[in-house]
């Protein structure tokens, strides 16, 4: 597709082609060069591991057209470091630091043409994937590794924007298991979530709100997100070791101290929910979707977090300052930009 047949400020959050990915393959002990390519399929032998033993790995990051015509790249460095953890987590081969943001980089100019204008409100999603490529029955680690990554030009995730939602309470589902791979950013996470995602969308809600998968008491995270609350002034947060460290949630902890907010990472039950004045869905994708009200399907309690249509004020202040540095509008005070030349 022409970028310019793209209207920018209607996009989806979805894939549209673009003109190259980039690959390397771990082989015999070591990366190999950085192949650049139009083709958007992937050769695979059919007893790769990523595809009977779930060896697969992700990332999302954005590239964002600043006021002053600048491409940034949003903490490349930590999504990086991130998908090392996850590699770690599955006995797979690592991608080195440099690998990666070389890559990342490569890709984002190299379709330098979708980046989305500034003002669109729209930004271009890079999805680095990493897969087992090795063939193989048993169930062991591959030797061999793929590492892609592609990007695509995207707009808002829950198709409200920024628009208050709601989301729901499920304790028939469970995303992860209480020591298991929830920390990392494994496809089979995604895939034990899409039947949970799929009950809620019908039912209207934009999201699942999954509890601790061990006791079922504190909030765990929102669907592909990270979730946080505003208490009596205070950014709450789940602390848990079955969700993912959002590099989003981080970004916004660290923007509330700089607000002078105090800062919890804890547990939090279901039912403080009670006393938050907001609560958003936060991540690369949602960045921070308000939430309206969350609904407990098992105990038919309706926690309303705000009246009416409209965001609350902090939320709105936290995603209009991530925004703004995103943007090039603000100083980027913490160098979390990697400027593309
Ligand atoms: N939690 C899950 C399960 C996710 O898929 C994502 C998306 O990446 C997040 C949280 C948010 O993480 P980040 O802010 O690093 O994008
Ligand atoms: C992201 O926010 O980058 C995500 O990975 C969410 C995605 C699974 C839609």
């Amino acid at each position: 597709m022409a970028s310019n047949e793209l209207d920018w400020a209607k996009l989806p959050f979805g894939y549209i082609p673009t003109d190259v990915n980039v690959r390397a393959t771990f082989r015999d002990g070591a990366w190999g060069p950085i192949e650049e390519t139009s083709s958007e399929y992937i050769n695979l032998h059919m007893a790769a591991t990523a595809l009977h033993y779930g060896q697969e790995i992700f990332e999302g990051l954005k590239a964002f057209r600043g006021a002053d015509g600048k491409v940034r790249i949003f903490r490349l460095e930590d999504n990086a470091r991130r998908i090392i953890d996850s590699a770690k987590g599955l006995l797979m081969e690592p991608v080195p630091v440099e690998l990666f943001t070389e890559m990342v980089k490569r890709v984002v100019k190299a379709n330098e043409r979708f980046i989305p204008p500034y003002g669109s409100g729209a930004s271009l999603y890079i999805r680095p994937l990493e897969i087992g490529i090795t063939p193989q029955v048993g169930v062991k680690a591959a030797t061999e590794y793929m590492f892609v990554v592609f990007v695509s030009p995207v707009g808002p995730y829950f198709k409200e924007g920024f628009k208050p939602t709601n989301i729901c309470i499920m304790r028939e589902y469970d995303r992860v298991a209480p020591k298991g791979t929830g920390r990392w950013k494994v496809g089979g996470n995604y895939a034990a979530s899409i039947a949970a995602g799929d009950k809620a969308h019908s039912m209207g809600y934009s999201a699942v709100l999954y509890l601790d998968p061990k006791e079922k008491k504190y909030l765990d995270e929102c669907g592909p997100a990270n979730f946080f609350a505003i208490k009596n002034g205070t950014y709450i947060t789940p602390a848990s070791e079955s969700i993912l460290p959002s590099i989003t949630n981080r970004s916004l902890m660290q923007i509330a101290r700089d607000m002078g907010m105090k800062v919890e990472e804890r547990h939090i039950t279901v039912e403080e929910l009670d006393e938050v004045s907001e609560a958003a869905a936060c991540g690369t994708a949602a960045v921070a979707s308000p939430v309206g009200e969350v609904h407990d399907l098992d105990t038919g309690k309706r926690y309303v977090i705000l009246n009416g249509n409209e965001p609350g004020p902090i939320v709105t202040e936290l995603y209009n300052r991530l925004r703004a540095i995103q943007l090039g509008e603000a100083p980027d005070t913490h160098s979390w930009n990697t400027i593309i030349e």
